[in-house]
């Protein structure tokens, strides 16, 4: 079973992403297995310190290296990981592409980080990726580590059913998904486009490859 550990300094901020839905179902099935860590039981200081002051001055509290380290070791005893992944808004943006490779890779660790970043030297020395979820900045890493733990774990074989299936997605082959409808046919003069429900499954399938090109295209302009 592939294992996800993320470590964090605020853990209870992970919890609900994988409470519902897909990733609970994944979990459940026991197909994937997903541990969080506090950073803070890794601490060898006083008070569960875990971060400091930043040397040269300037604002802003910074993650020390030695709980990381602790918490990475401990887990490479017990395990094998394919990737240590600091989530990090100045790195490499995650794609599809990323998710694909990373949901058949083997067991992976992801370090959040939070307020003015971590000490470079685990940057530098205690991690094999980084990534970012886009150009913005968010107070911390836990979301962009749900976000990307979603993105793997639907695309894990067992996962999604026949009904749910990731080769359908919008990106997984370059292009976008076309519009959806479901019931009513009509909904105060909101009419589904009759094609669909004409029966003949030729132009449907003509009709929605035609829809995704055009969003396709308007995305890459
Ligand atoms: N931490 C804070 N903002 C982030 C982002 N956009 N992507 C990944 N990690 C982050």
């Amino acid at each position: 079973m592939k294992t996800i550990d993320i470590i964090s300094a605020t853990p209870e901020l992970l919890i609900s992403p994988f409470s519902g839905s897909i990733m609970k179902r994944a979990i459940e099935k026991e197909i994937v297995q997903v541990n969080f860590h506090d950073l803070k039981d890794y601490s060898n200081k006083k008070r569960k310190q875990i971060d400091d002051y930043q040397y040269g001055g300037g604002s802003g509290m910074v993650l020390m290296i030695e709980p990381i380290d602790n918490c990475i070791s401990h887990l490479k005893k017990d395990k094998d990981y394919s990737e240590i992944i600091f989530m990090t808004p100045d790195a490499e943006k995650l794609t599809q592409k990323l998710s694909n490779k990373l949901s058949i890779a083997g067991n992976l660790i992801i370090l959040c980080g939070h307020y003015k970043g971590v000490d470079q030297r685990v940057r530098d020395n205690l991690i094999t990726m980084e990534l970012s979820i886009g150009d913005y900045v968010l107070s911390g890493g836990e979301l962009p580590a749900a976000v990307l733990c979603d993105s793997i774990i639907r695309l894990i074989p067992g996962v999604l059913n026949n009904e749910t299936s990731a080769l359908e997605d919008s990106f997984q082959d370059n292009s976008i998904a076309p519009p959806v409808y479901t019931r009513p046919a009509s909904y105060k003069n909101m009419d589904v486009p009759e094609v669909l429900i004409s029966g003949d499954s030729k132009k449907i399938d003509q009709w929605r490859e035609g829809k995704s090109d055009e969003k396709t295209k308007l995305l890459n302009n």
